[in-house]
């Protein structure tokens, strides 16, 4: 190679090397693949980047997306924004990180997907407070982490006394230190506090206001309509409390072996729906409901409405 087009590749040479540099160290597994891009110049690809990254887009549509396709895909537009592009990959590439941590740790939950309500909830409202009663090894805690970690706000404090309880799973007694990890792993520290309490523990000294309450702890009658009590008064005016395990008493056929005569969640749910409470249940996981702790809702019309925000 002459040493005049060694000097005109050397700017394309150095991005490059700059480019898979922080790519690699992001995301070890993956390579880039410059090759077809060593023979242009700066200039010239960005002259050329647009009509490169139409065709790549292309190509996208109608089939299915190759990586080193995807990554030429970034680098071209790294090229054109530079700045933007890497802060954007780097985001995406965080939040692919944890979700795959999310959904490869092995919770050995009952709710399921049905956690992903939780995220969902999160990610929209971005609640300032959450409050769980019952996390176990942290699924739901760490669904309603990951979304306040993307929305960069908020607290979820995560109430379990983490021993032995009428409620564990046999394998899930002593789950302190596996939440605790599982917290960690997915680098959720900033965003969910654990309080090793009972809920009436906690209850006693809680005084702020709460914007999302989760109930999955002591699934009794009398212990749900306990949480609900001290707890759901705290609730804001727009906020929400989830109940999972709700439809038990409907689907009398599903999950035979987990059955249990003194689970109460389904009816001390089923009597805040007849009280007037807006019950919405989604018949998945064995049921999670969510519930607005104001009789009828809040109205929607001008005047009310703006009087419940207000509050
Ligand atoms: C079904 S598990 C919770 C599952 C968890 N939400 C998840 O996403 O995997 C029930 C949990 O409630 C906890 N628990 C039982 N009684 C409780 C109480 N009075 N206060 C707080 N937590 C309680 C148990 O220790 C257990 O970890």
């Amino acid at each position: 190679m002459g040493t005049g087009l060694k000097r005109a590749m050397r700017p394309i040479t150095h991005q490059l090397r700059l480019f898979s540099n922080r790519l690699l160290g992001i995301e070890p597994e993956l390579e880039i693949d410059p090759a077809p891009f060593w023979g242009f110049s700066d200039k010239e690809l960005r002259l050329l980047a647009p009509k490169i990254a139409r065709t790549l887009m292309t190509v996208r549509m109608h089939n299915k997306p190759k990586t080193d396709e995807r990554l030429n895909m970034h680098f071209i537009q790294m090229l054109i924004h530079p700045r933007q592009t890497w802060r954007n990959l780097r985001y995406t590439y965080r939040i692919g990180r944890r979700h795959r941590g999310l959904i490869e740790t092995d919770f050995c939950s009952g709710l399921q997907d049905s956690a992903w309500l939780l995220y969902s909830i999160v990610r929209s409202v971005k609640p300032e407070v959450c409050v769980e009663i019952g996390s176990a090894r942290g699924k739901s805690a760490c669904c309603m982490g990951t979304a306040l970690a993307e929305n960069n706000k908020g607290k979820l404090f995560a109430i379990d006394p983490h021993r032995r309880t009428d409620w564990n799973d046999d394998y899930s007694v002593d789950t302190y230190e596996i939440m605790r990890a599982n917290i960690d792993a997915l680098n959720l520290g900033n965003y969910v506090e654990i309080i090793r309490k009972t809920s009436a523990e906690a209850a006693e000294a809680w005084s702020r206001s709460i914007d999302l309450l989760f109930i999955d702890g002591d699934h009794s009658y009398e212990g749900v309509k306990r949480d609900w009590d001290s707890f759901s008064p705290h609730v804001s005016p727009f906020g929400v409390v989830v109940f999972h395990d709700t439809i038990w008493d409907v689907d009398t056929e599903s999950w035979s072996q987990y059955r249990r005569a003194d689970m109460g969640v389904p009816r001390f749910v089923e009597e805040l729906r007849q009280a007037g409470y807006p019950v919405i249940t989604f018949p998945k996981d064995c049921g999670t409901s969510l519930v607005q702790p104001r009789i009828g809702g809040i109205p929607l019309s001008h005047a009310s409405s703006s009087t419940a925000l207000a509050q």
